[in-house]
């Protein structure tokens, strides 16, 4: 979603702020803006499109020290110069940058009264108007404000009248401060602090902070103090360097040796042929207890946890629904205190994700989660948790940390697996079998030159199929996902069951069928599929780990073959997962999209 950026200090804000936005516009890119108290006026500077029209609207340096930038990612109001923030107030006393959504703005705008001119149509520029019309100092002010305000905000503002202060805000979308040496900081994310400093503190929904190069102060709603620790950070900024390469998506691909190896890092117990995951705050006793659990998630991180599903039931025998985080909160859960709640997420964030931890909390349930970003929101309120450590994902499409959600829930399984019925020599096997990932992963990477071949013969396509069975279904719909939202080919996903029940209907000689060929029981059935598809004409790519005995069969049904190396329930989808991850990224290369930055799409979807 959007992204916040706010410095006080010494130092010159321009290049700071630019350099935020840098970090942050992956979060939201349809239009960029600044505001800076410069020679005691604000001076406001916006554009739509990217970084790179805003910086070339920028004549000339802007002097001063005070400054807030934004990054948008459209919900009122189109893309424009008009719509981008900051927003000011018709005196351009102060400027503002709104994250979320003011739900009674009409209400707010009726207040107002008919007089009032906007110069937007967003729903955030009525927080500046209404900002003007209150008394007091700036603190104070923000709060009066904020009080009349239904729906939800991460929110900076400056005001020429106090020229070195800032007020943030945070209620349903992340602000991060970041205390430096007389200089202060925010941001909706830790990307675009850690340059400048590695003491932050997390801002709770309700509270209000303003922010002086000399230091803070925490308020809330009800106007009493809050009293606020500094968390110290890990210096993450490497990850924020494209190391050489074209893209952070294909680096984040290609890392994936490293950051799976993060994700099992200490975790795996030769000992007991378990693994040893401390943060999830259960007991022995209550792992057993466990009867049913419910994964929720978004987009890829719910095609993980159908993945994780798989894992746990077939190991642990316990029954595992996943389910969409946002369908699941609306239709009034049933939570039980026998079921585990895992909530999955990267960014932490996830509007509806985190909605739906909230309602299981609310009724008594407890709740994991498998998160990335240490600190978020999510890993903050979970019970207890797994973090993937698979370093900050700038790509807005996942890949790196899709693939730690599954080793998250595979040494989940291998656990609860071991408390339950599998033995030490099985237990055994699937942690060598973990062992053995990176190196299955640098197997597929080194695939790259002829999967990238098949990318681009299969670029002019207007749709493709997935199709995969059980273990393969979630494969096949994380690998549709993929190629979807970075190449804008049409994809779909299917259990390969369903394929004559319907969308065979559309398989002709111009819809390539991604065919997942796990070597597994239903390999015989999977193949069936492919004899369906052939038969109709339609190209199939077999993606197999298919032993050497079913391989004639596929060579000579498949038009194309992705030959990756043999992988139990627990890998499995990494191994594959990688493979399809470089077949989207070349798709998406040859047809000369904006990989990291597709269009229409936001990393952290901080709304609803
Ligand atoms: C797809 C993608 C999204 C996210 C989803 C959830 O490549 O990145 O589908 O997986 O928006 O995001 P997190 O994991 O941050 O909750």
């Amino acid at each position: 979603m959007c992204g916040i950026i706010a410095y006080t200090g010494k130092q010159p804000v321009l290049p700071i702020l630019l350099d935020g936005l840098k970090r942050l516009e992956y979060r939201g890119y349809d239009s960029t803006g600044i505001s800076i108290v410069s020679r005691k006026k604000i001076k406001t500077v916006k554009a739509a499109g990217k970084l790179n029209m805003l910086e070339s609207k920028i004549n000339g340096p802007i002097t001063g020290g005070c400054g807030i930038g934004h990054t948008r990612w459209a919900t009122h109001g189109a893309p424009t110069d008009e719509n981008a923030h900051p927003h000011t107030d018709p005196s351009n006393r102060f400027a503002i940058v709104h994250n979320g959504i003011i739900e009674n703005v009409d209400a707010l705008k009726k207040l107002l009264g008919k007089e009032a001119v906007y110069s937007s149509q967003t729903d955030s520029e009525v927080l500046a108007h209404l900002l003007a019309l209150q008394p007091g100092d700036l603190l104070h002010a923000v709060r009066e404000v904020l009080a009349m305000v239904v729906g939800t905000y991460g929110l900076a503002v400056i005001d020429q009248q106090h020229p070195d202060t800032i007020v943030v805000a945070r209620n349903g979308s992340p602000l991060i401060l970041g205390i430096g040496e007389n200089e202060m900081l925010a941001a909706s994310d830790m990307s675009a602090l850690s340059r400048h400093t590695n003491q932050a503190v997390h801002l709770d929904d309700g509270e209000i902070a303003k922010l002086s190069p000399q230091g803070f102060e925490v308020i809330r709603m009800d106007s009493s103090v809050a009293n606020k620790e500094a968390i110290t950070l890990n210096n993450q900024n490497a990850n924020y360097d494209r190391g050489g390469h074209p893209h952070y998506l294909y680096k984040e691909i290609i890392d994936q040796p490293d950051t799976v190896q993060q994700t099992l890092s200490g975790r795996l117990d030769d000992r007991f042929s378990t693994a040893h995951l401390g943060g999830l705050n259960l007991e022995a006793r209550d792992l057993i207890g466990v009867k049913r659990i419910t994964i929720l998630g978004c987009g890829s991180a719910l095609y993980a946890g159908m993945a994780g599903a798989n894992m746990i039931e077939s190991l642990a025998r316990i029954p595992v629904t996943a389910e969409a985080a946002a369908e699941f909160r609306y239709r009034n859960p049933v939570i039980e205190q026998d079921t585990l709640y895992i909530v999955v997420s990267q960014s932490g964030e996830t509007f509806d994700t985190l909605a739906a931890l909230r309602e299981v909390r609310r009724k008594g349930g407890f709740v994991l989660g498998i998160v990335n970003s240490v600190g978020s929101t999510i890993a903050r309120e979970v019970d207890g948790g797994i973090y993937m450590h698979a370093g900050p994902e700038v790509s807005v499409a996942s890949t790196k940390a899709y693939t730690s959600m599954l080793i998250a829930f595979a040494l989940l399984a291998l656990l609860l697996g071991r408390s339950r019925d599998v033995s030490p020599q099985q237990g055994s096997r699937l942690i060598a079998d973990l062992k053995q990932l990176p190196d299955n992963i640098r197997s597929v990477l080194a695939m790259e030159p002829e999967i990238a071949k098949l990318a681009d013969k299969y670029k002019k396509s207007q749709s493709a199929f997935f199709i995969g069975r059980t273990n393969g279904f979630p494969i096949a719909l994380e690998g549709a996902q993929k190629l979807k939202e970075i190449s804008y080919i049409h994809a779909e996903a299917y259990p390969a069951s369903e394929l004559k029940h319907g969308p065979l209907a559309l398989v002709t000689g111009k819809t390539p069928c991604v065919v997942v060929l796990p070597n597994d029981d239903l390999l015989p059935k999977s193949i069936s599929s492919m004899e369906e598809i052939k038969a109709r004409g339609g190209p199939v790519i077999a993606l197999t780990s298919a032993a050497q005995t079913d391989e004639d069969r596929i060579d000579a049904l498949a038009d194309d073959v992705i030959r990756v190396p043999d992988a139990d329930v627990l890998t499995l989808s990494a191994v594959m997962g990688v493979a399809l991850q470089l077949f989207a990224y070349h798709s998406a290369l040859s047809l000369g999209r904006d990989v990291d930055q597709p269009r229409n799409l936001a990393k952290s979807v901080t709304v609803e």
